[in-house]
């Protein structure tokens, strides 16, 4: 699903972005999300806020054994 649509770029982008720890700013320079008419940046902070409270949640690898 594209999210930014002043650039073209999809939801999947976006995920990917997040599981680099990417920022809005890192975005923004990158595949450009959020950097026209900033009409999506509230997608895009969810999607990277997802991704972080997800990290966050995830039991840790001494935690798992
Ligand atoms: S919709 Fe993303 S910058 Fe305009």
């Amino acid at each position: 699903m594209i999210i930014c649509h002043c650039h073209g770029v999809s939801d999947r982008e976006l995920r990917a972005a997040a599981r680099r720890g990417e920022s809005c700013a890192d975005v923004a320079r990158g595949c450009r999300a959020g950097s026209a008419c900033h009409g999506c940046l509230p997608a895009v902070r969810e999607i990277l806020r997802e991704n972080v409270v997800r990290e966050l949640s995830r039991p840790k690898l001494e935690e798992r054994q």
